[in-house]
C-alpha cells in the first residue's frame, strides 16, 4: 500500500538550518513578526524573507496559505516556503496549512521550523495527508517515495505523542485512497478481499464469506447483483475487540462494488470508468477498521462489507426479477443499476442477526441524485436516531469532513411499493437519494439506532481538496474514527 510519509519531531537546532536540502518551512502571523528559526533564516538568505515580509505581496497574502522564495542565495535549501498561519489557528486551520505545504513542497525533503507553535501535530497531519499520491501504474513514478520530513518543535516528545493516533489515521486514510483509486481488473473481489484477510496480522479477526456461505444464510438480494460477474461474491467481517469484554460492538456495514456497470440497466459509456469508486463504502469501512487496529482503540467494532461486481452478462439479473433477501422480504429488481441497496439490504441485516450491534452506520456510493443535492461538497445523511446523527454530524463537522442530514418519512417509503413484491429497488428519479435510504431502513431493526451516509459524491472527486489530490478522498475515516473515540472510548 501507499505508506504516509514519514515526520521526525526534533528539538529546535538552528544550526541545521545552514545545511539543509529540499526546502525550509517558517511560519509567520499576519504581524509578519519573525521568531528566532525565521530570523535565522533571513539572516542566511541575506534578508530575503524579511524584505518579502514588508512587501505589499505579503500583506495580501492569505491565511492558511504557502508562498515559495526560490533558490535564496546563502543557503542549501531549494526554497523557503512561508506558511502564514495565526498563532492562534485552530486544530483544522493547521491541519489544512500542513496541506498547503506538502501541495507547495511536491516530494521534497522539508525542515519545518515549527519552534512553540501549539499546532504542530496538526500540521503534521495535514501536510502527510495532502501528499498522498497514487502511482502505482506510473512508469516513471519516482523510485523512492517522497523525501522526509523534519518538524522542529520546542517540545517534540509531546508533540510526537500527539501525533501518534494521527499517524494510524493517515495509514487508514491511505489504505482507503489505495482500495478506492484501484481499477477493477486489479481490485477484484478476490484481491479486495485478500487485503482486508491480511489486516488478521494487525490484530483483527477477518472472515470472508464464500458465494456457498451467502446461499445458506439465504443472502438473494447480494447474490443477485454478482450473477454476472466472473468475479466470485463475498462477505467480510473484521472484527476489532478493544473495548470491554462482552460489551455490544458497534458495526460499520459498507458497499463494495468493485465496478458497476449498471448491469443488463447498462450505464451510459460516458464517464462509467468513475465506478471504480463503487467500493467506496467498504473502502472506508475499511479504512476505519485498519485505523482502530493500529491505534488500539479501545472500543468494540465490527466492520461488513458486501463485496461484488455488478456486470451484464447471460447469467446477470434482469429488470423484473424478484429476489429474496436474508431478512425474507422478497424485492422487485426495477434496475439493475440500483444494486447499492440490494447489497446493503443482506450486509446490514447480517451485521444485526449476527452481533445485535449497539448501533449501526452504513457507507455508500449510493445514488447520482445525491450528488445532484449536494454537490462534491456533502455526503447525505440519513438517520432514524437523532443522538446518533448528531454525534456523528458532531465529528464530521469538528474534522470538516462535510455532511448534511436529509429527511426520511411514511411518504417516500410508500414510493417503493411493488405491485409483485415486498418492495421494489427503483423508484424512478424524484427524492432518488431518500427512496434508497428508505429501501435500507426496511432491512434495520425496530429501534436499532442506524445512520446512512450516502457519499457518491465525496469519495472520489475531479478537484484536489486541501487534504487529498484529486481521485479518492477517503471521506469519513477520520470522522467516523472522532466519533467512536469521543462516543465509545470517552
Ligand atoms: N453507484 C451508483 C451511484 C453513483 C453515481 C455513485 C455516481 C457515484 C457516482 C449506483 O449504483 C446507481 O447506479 N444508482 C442509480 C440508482 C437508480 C437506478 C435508481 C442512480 O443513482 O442513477
Ligand atoms: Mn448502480
Ligand atoms: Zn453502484
Amino acid at each position: 500500500m501507499t505508506m504516509p510519509r514519514t515526520v521526525d519531531f526534533k528539538e529546535t537546532d538552528l544550526e541545521a538550518v545552514d545545511a539543509a536540502s529540499g526546502r525550509i518551512v517558517v511560519i509567520v502571523g499576519a504581524d509578519g513578526k519573525m521568531d528566532k528559526g525565521a530570523r535565522r533564516v533571513n539572516r542566511l538568505s541575506k534578508q530575503a524573507l524579511s524584505r518579502y515580509l514588508a512587501s505589499k505581496e505579503f500583506g495580501k497574502q492569505e491565511e492558511g496559505t504557502v508562498r515559495e522564495l526560490a533558490y535564496p542565495a546563502g543557503l542549501q535549501a531549494e526554497g523557503i516556503l512561508v506558511l502564514r498561519l495565526d498563532r492562534r489557528a485552530d486544530a483544522l486551520q493547521a491541519r489544512r496549512a500542513g496541506g498547503a505545504i506538502a501541495k507547495a513542497a511536491g516530494d521534497s525533503a522539508l525542515l519545518v521550523l515549527a519552534g512553540p507553535h501549539a499546532r504542530a501535530a496538526e500540521l503534521s497531519f495535514g501536510l502527510v495527508l495532502r501528499s498522498y499520491k497514487f502511482c502505482t501504474y506510473k512508469s516513471d513514478r519516482p523510485e523512492e517515495g517522497p523525501k522526509p520530513v523534519t518538524i522542529m518543535v520546542s517540545n517534540p516528545e509531546s508533540t510526537a505523542a500527539q501525533a501518534g493516533p494521527m499517524a494510524a489515521l493517515a495509514e487508514g486514510v491511505f489504505f482507503t485512497r489505495d482500495l478506492v483509486n484501484e481499477p477493477a481488473n486489479i481490485l477484484t473481489t478476490n484481491e479486495f478481499a485478500a487485503r482486508l484477510a491480511a489486516m488478521q496480522g494487525l490484530g483483527l479477526d477477518v472472515e470472508i464469506l464464500e458465494e456457498k456461505d451467502l446461499e445458506k444464510l439465504g443472502m438473494g438480494a447480494l447474490l443477485s447483483v454478482g450473477k454476472g460477474s466472473a468475479s466470485p461474491t463475498k462477505l467480510v467481517v473484521m472484527q476489532w475487540h478493544g473495548g470491554k469484554k462482552g460489551e455490544a460492538p458497534f458495526a460499520l456495514v459498507g458497499k463494495g462494488v468493485v465496478f458497476d456497470t449498471g448491469g443488463i440497466s447498462l450505464k451510459p459509456a460516458q464517464g462509467m470508468e468513475d465506478m471504480i469508486m463503487d467500493m467506496g463504502g467498504a473502502g472506508v469501512v475499511s479504512g476505519v477498521m485498519r485505523t482502530l487496529a493500529l491505534r488500539k482503540a479501545r472500543a468494540n467494532v465490527v466492520g461488513v462489507v458486501g463485496i461484488v461486481e455488478n456486470m451484464p452478462d447471460g447469467r446477470a439479473t434482469r429488470p423484473g426479477d424478484i429476489v429474496t433477501s436474508m431478512k425474507g422480504d422478497t424485492i422487485e429488481v426495477i434496475n439493475t443499476d440500483a444494486e447499492g441497496r440490494l447489497v446493503l439490504a443482506d450486509a446490514l441485516w447480517y451485521a444485526q442477526d449476527r452481533f445485535n450491534p449497539a448501533g449501526i452506520i452504513n457507507l455508500a456510493t449510493l445514488t447520482g441524485a445525491v450528488i445532484v443535492g449536494l454537490g462534491h461538497e456533502k455526503a447525505g445523511v440519513f438517520s432514524n436516531a437523532d443522538a446518533l446523527c448528531e454525534s456523528f454530524l458532531k465529528a464530521a463537522r469538528t474534522e470538516g469532513e462535510g455532511a448534511w442530514r436529509m429527511p426520511l418519512g411514511e411518504a417516500y417509503d410508500k414510493l417503493i411499493k411493488s405491485d409483485v413484491a415486498d418492495m421494489k429497488n427503483s423508484a424512478g428519479r424524484p427524492a432518488g437519494s431518500i427512496t434508497a435510504a428508505q429501501f435500507l431502513k426496511r432491512f434495520v431493526k425496530e429501534d436499532m439506532p442506524w445512520i446512512h451516509l450516502d457519499i457518491a459524491g465525496v469519495a472520489h472527486v475531479k478537484k484536489p481538496t486541501p487534504l487529498a489530490p484529486k481521485g479518492a478522498t477517503g471521506w469519513g475515516v477520520i470522522a467516523l474514527d472522532r466519533m467512536i473515540r469521543d462516543r465509545l472510548e470517552g
